[in-house]
């Protein structure tokens, strides 16, 4: 299968290809012109959306255990962290996966359920639609790096607590700081306002470019596909963050 053929193959598995136009001669037809049809004008980098509330530890990662760690040594103490009560009920840390030195790096919640018993984020069933929201976006899994807000599973799918992120995120920082993506995709709204530190709702956080506060690098944020598979006709404002992301990365911004 070519590419062509193949970034088609997975418009189709997020439902999107209705966005093609039919009527057009298939030889004339650009990507571009496959897009929804709403606008996608690109507005110019933003500051955080809650300017003077800058997070507790915009730092990149202030614990001094973790600051300076290099890949090998964050993993080992991932690993073995003991730092929240959820490594009583996790079988095991989810520390991240892809590419060490990926441009793109999408940051999603938590571990789930397959997640926590294979070790790996997003292998459930959100985990198969996020792979067709990379391949739709021309990635994949060993292209992009993948990463969760935090890296052990809250009993039942529960949302993370404050002070279970306040604990993890500087492995996440760290993890930042080492791979130094050119653009962070924030999958979800808990992935958005933690490190957006907004207390906006999501709709209102995406179709813009922000910088991830501390860092400076540019962020899109997008919606988690756990809520996709509830909303499926939210799937093309999906396509559109991928776009205004690939677009971000192109422009250099
Ligand atoms: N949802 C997430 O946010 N992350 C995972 O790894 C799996 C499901």
């Amino acid at each position: 299968m070519g590419n062509e053929a193949r970034r088609r193959a997975y418009l189709d598995a997020l439902g999107i290809t209705a966005w093609q136009r039919r009527e057009a001669n298939a030889e004339s037809a650009r990507e571009g012109e496959t897009a929804p049809a709403q606008p996608m004008a690109t507005p110019p980098p933003q500051a955080p959306t809650s300017p003077g509330t800058q997070p507790s530890d915009p730092s990149p990662s202030s614990q001094p255990e973790v600051a300076g760690l290099d890949w090998s040594a964050l993993t080992e103490q991932v690993a073995h962290c003991q730092r929240c009560r959820l490594h009583e009920t996790r079988t095991q840390g989810v520390f991240g996966v892809g590419n060490p030195e990926a441009d793109w790096l999408f940051i999603g919640e938590a571990p789930g359920a397959e997640e926590d018993r294979r070790g790996e984020p997003f292998v459930g069933r959100a985990g198969q639609l996020l792979d067709a929201m990379l391949h739709a976006a021309g990635q994949s899994r060993d292209s992009v790096y993948i990463a969760n807000i935090i890296k052990s599973r809250p009993p039942k799918n529960r949302d993370p607590k404050p002070e279970e992120i306040a604990a993890c995120l500087p492995y996440l920082r760290r993890q930042i700081q080492l791979i130094q993506p050119r653009l962070v995709m924030l999958v979800g709204r808990v992935s958005a306002q933690t490190l957006l530190d907004s207390t906006a709702p999501l709709g209102r956080l995406r179709g813009q470019v922000h910088r991830l506060p501390g860092f400076g690098i540019p962020a899109v944020v997008t919606y988690h596909p756990a809520y996709l598979l509830r909303s499926p006709l939210e799937k093309r404002k999906v396509w559109a963050d991928l776009r205004l992301a690939r677009k971000t990365l192109e422009e250099g911004m």
